[in-house]
């Protein structure tokens, strides 16, 4: 889905930690290297990759920066072996998830080497020569970036070296040679939420993996989306909230398993831990609901946002587009009342289950007009979102969830089950 190629407003005010401010005490080399490794002043970067934790690393001579926000510090402070090497030339991510030897493994190139480390560790046997490892894959390299399968054809890593690209296939270990002479050269590429992104003096170009195509207006200033900087950015002042303050407004998951929460203006991607869990405003992907929404459930390709007495559909193609003659109202679309609180549709059923209050609503999705079959009193009140995935049904109020295995057992039961804190990995929250 090319949801965040729309526009990669990556508003990364969202990010979990604030910059740590220079001490204004700090005298002498620190200060000078703080001074020096200021990515807000436009830096080239040697390399990018994210590690087995989904946190985004970015190279420059012997330092590095943690994250999108921040200074930098000596690779050495975090990459222990390589402190010795005044720069890195490319790093990538393994994907192989069949090999878990490998899997999200940090391959580093620096001259003719190659050193893999997981957990921050180096793993044993490495360093190794490239061409051990990579057979055929060349010294000096500029970039690297992992490319997994349905991105590219099979699980692929493509090297950069010039304006030639080396797409190795880690499964069957074939290379292949092609030319992007269309593609600025790469002294870093990152993959980042589905797309790849090919950095070149301060600023990224987005390109197709397979084709080397760039499509939209690139370049484009990496300090506006890829760091937290003065002036720079696309304003939004969304932090993270603590999980235990949290609350959520609505949570839904679509057909391709993609998972979104909804707080006031902004929303969640909850299905992306390998790249970190993020924040967006609303206005991004759905600019009609920008303010917030009551409700969001998914059904048919189709995603359902009501707010007030207001439903407006969503087709999900490349991006989402709201379906003509929307919004509707509540009673007209689904044959009820608004307000409403939460809402959630299962995969294999075609009821939506929409609570207000302490009652639950199941409406027919297949019937023409839509009507109520059922109403039933719920064990708990106001909840405030609603989720049914494949373990079953998680409804959220204030900082806490309950589970149920089915809608039914949500319906039946009497007694609340125990309530049980949102944690950091289900939203990205602070703990
Ligand atoms: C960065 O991109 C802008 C266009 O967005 C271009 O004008 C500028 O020359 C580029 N700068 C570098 C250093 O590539
Ligand atoms: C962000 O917050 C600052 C200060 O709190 C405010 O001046 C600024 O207008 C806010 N920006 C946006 C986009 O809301």
């Amino acid at each position: 889905m090319k949801l965040l190629s729309k526009a990669l407003c990556l508003c990364m005010a969202l990010m979990l930690t604030n910059a740590a401010p220079i001490d204004p005490e700090e005298t002498g080399t620190a200060a000078e290297e703080h001074a020096q490794y200021d990515r807000c002043s436009g830096l080239e970067f040697d390399a990018i990759t994210p590690d087995e934790k989904g946190k985004t690393f970015f190279f420059k001579d012997g330092r590095l920066w943690s994250g999108f926000d921040g200074p930098s510090q000596p690779v050495g402070d975090v990459f222990k072996e390589l402190d010795k090497f005044d720069h890195v030339d490319a790093a990538f991510r393994m994907h192989k998830p069949d090999n878990l030897q490998d899997h999200d493994h940090i391959y580093f190139f620096l001259g003719d080497k190659v050193f893999s480390f997981y957990d921050h560790t180096l793993e044993e046997g490495y360093p190794k020569e490239i061409q051990e490892d990579f057979p055929g894959v060349p010294s000096n390299l500029d970039a690297a970036v992992e490319c997994p399968k349905g991105e590219c054809a099979s699980n692929s890593v493509l090297f950069f070296k010039g304006n030639d690209v080396y797409v190795y296939d880690i499964e069957t270990n074939v290379m292949k040679t092609k030319m992007w002479p269309n593609l600025p050269v790469c002294t870093s590429v990152l993959r980042w939420l589905e797309h790849h992104f090919c950095f070149h003096g301060h600023n990224f170009t987005k390109f197709s993996p397979v084709t080397g195509e760039v499509t939209g207006a690139y370049p484009k200033d990496a300090r506006h989306y890829f760091m937290k900087c003065p002036n720079f950015g696309h304003g939004g002042n969304y932090t993270v909230p603590k999980c235990s303050e949290v609350t959520l407004d609505a949570v839904t998951s679509d057909d391709a398993g993609k998972t979104y929460a909804f707080r006031g203006p902004i929303y969640i991607r909850l299905d992306t831990h390998r790249d970190g869990i993020h924040a967006f405003p609303i206005s991004r992907s759905w600019s009609e609901v920008a303010h917030g929404v009551d409700a969001v459930f998914s059904y048919n390709d189709k995603m359902y946002f009501i707010k007030g007495d207001q439903v407006y559909i969503y087709k999900s193609v490349a991006h989402y587009t709201l379906i003509e003659g929307y919004p509707k109202t509540l009673k007209e679309e689904l044959g009820i009342e608004g307000p409403v609180n939460a809402a959630f549709a299962c995969a294999n059923e075609n009821t939506a289950h929409i609570i207000q209050g302490n009652e639950m609503f199941d409406v027919d999705l297949s019937a023409t007009p839509r009507v109520v079959t059922s109403k039933t009193p719920l064990p708990i009140s106001d909840i405030e979102a609603g989720l049914c995935g494949p373990d079953g049904i998680n409804v959220f109020k204030g900082s806490h969830y309950y589970h149920y295995n089915s809608p039914m057992e949500l319906a039946m039961s009497k007694i609340m089950p125990r309530p049980l804190p949102i944690m950091s990995a289900m939203i990205g929250c602070q703990d």
